[in-house]
């Protein structure tokens, strides 16, 4: 039997299939920090089976021969990669705009500014809680926010621009105000309050997280009141929580429709909880070129645009609005990644999606189980 022929392949999804805008490059999952909501695998890769220096370079490169026009340098940690300036340079080599997601306690004054010198564009720092002890409990680490605080004035006094990344949960979600504060205080130009998304290390403590009804109605006014208030000032993105939203969010813009994701270990990913759907395969840029698995694999074209709906959504006018919701959140929910998303509330599977919330949240919040390398048993 004949190979397929890929680059035919290529050539003709070329015509219908958009450039990647964006790619995830996750470097590590190594972290000192121990969040609870982190979205990682529970299973997480060990170092030594991460991608190689000339690796990652080679991605680099195939990504900026792709088009994408941003890179996201992240983790786990990605300041943990000694070779974290060199993905750095040979970013801006190619004018590939680079944005930092750190959770800003492992880098010094003199690193940080040795990546801006190398070309960094952009810093994204993570917060956990505005208030020490809470910050301290929930990522399981001493003075997380005296660092952060002193790593962000780092990153002003560099020149970098500076986003403010906050998510929230039930033990969290009351700060929202001054977390938007500090991001003013730190001199940030935008804070992402984002609810937690539940995949990963997220779903085994999905129980510990889940805020109730309440807190998302007073964050979601405490938030459109600071947008009002800070326009121009300070830009403030908003992601609400699923389990109460009336409609699903347009998860990644829409399933490979301008982002891709290459985790520690070289696997491909339309999104970064795509591991999650274990009926899947996906391919490794260890194995096949990133062109290739962009235009032509199965997995990327498995969900893209809006041929493969299911009927609810098909006959549904915000079919191109939200694409069907979150894959991964439609499998973890319903086992099947072709539901619609249970968030939109013309799901069969809406009602028990928001009175599974209501449960949790009004229940006794069980312990943290801190994500660890080498716990790939703990269950939810
Ligand atoms: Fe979106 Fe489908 Fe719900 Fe319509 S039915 S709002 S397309 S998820
Ligand atoms: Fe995978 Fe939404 S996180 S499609």
């Amino acid at each position: 039997m004949n190979a397929p022929d890929t680059s035919s392949a290529i050539k003709r999804a070329m015509a219908d299939v958009p450039v990647p805008m964006a790619m995830l490059a996750e470097l590590t999952h190594r972290c000192p920090l121990k969040c609870p909501y982190c979205s990682n695998p529970v299973e997480l890769l060990k170092a030594g089976d991460e991608l190689s220096t000339d690796e990652w370079l080679s991605v680099f490169d195939q990504a900026a021969h792709l088009g994408v026009l941003q890179v996201h340098l992240s983790g786990g940690e990605p300041a943990l990669r000694r070779d974290l300036d060199q993905f750095v340079a040979c970013l801006a080599a190619h004018g590939v705009y680079s944005n930092l997601i750190t959770a800003g306690v492992s880098l010094t004054r003199e690193r940080l500014q040795a990546l801006a010198d190398a070309g960094l564009d952009h810093v994204q720092l993570s917060i956990q809680s505005v208030r020490a002890d809470n910050a301290d409990r929930i990522t399981n680490y001493k003075d997380s926010l005296s660092k952060k605080r002193s790593f962000a004035g780092w990153v002003v006094d560099a020149g970098l621009p500076l986003t403010i990344n906050a998510v929230t949960h039930r033990d969290n979600i009351d700060e929202t105000e001054e977390a938007i504060q500090f991001a003013l205080d730190v001199g940030a130009q935008r804070i992402e309050v984002a609810n937690t998304q539940y995949y990963g290390w997220a779903a085994v403590n999905r129980a510990a997280l889940m805020p109730s009804h309440d807190q998302c109605i007073q964050q979601a006014d405490i938030v459109s009141a600071a947008q009002r208030q800070l326009a121009g000032i300070l830009n403030i993105d908003y992601v609400p929580t699923d389990y109460y939203a009336r409609y699903p969010k347009p998860c990644m813009g829409g399933w490979a429709s301008d982002v891709l994701n290459v985790t520690p270990s070289g696997q491909v990913l339309p999104c970064h909880a795509a591991e999650s759907l274990t009926d899947m395969h996906f391919e490794n840029v260890r194995n096949t070129p990133l062109a290739e698995i962009w235009y032509a694999s199965k997995s990327f074209n498995r969900f893209r645009s809006t041929g493969w709906l299911p009927e609810l959504c098909q006959n549904c006018d915000r079919k191109e609005i939200d694409f069907g919701g979150c894959r991964c959140q439609a499998f973890a929910l319903t086992g099947s990644a072709s539901e619609t998303d249970p968030a939109c509330s013309l799901s069969p599977h809406h009602h028990a999606m928001e009175a599974l919330a209501d449960t949790l949240s009004s229940s006794q919040a069980p312990a943290y189980k801190y994500r660890r390398i080498g716990t790939g048993s703990v269950k939810a």
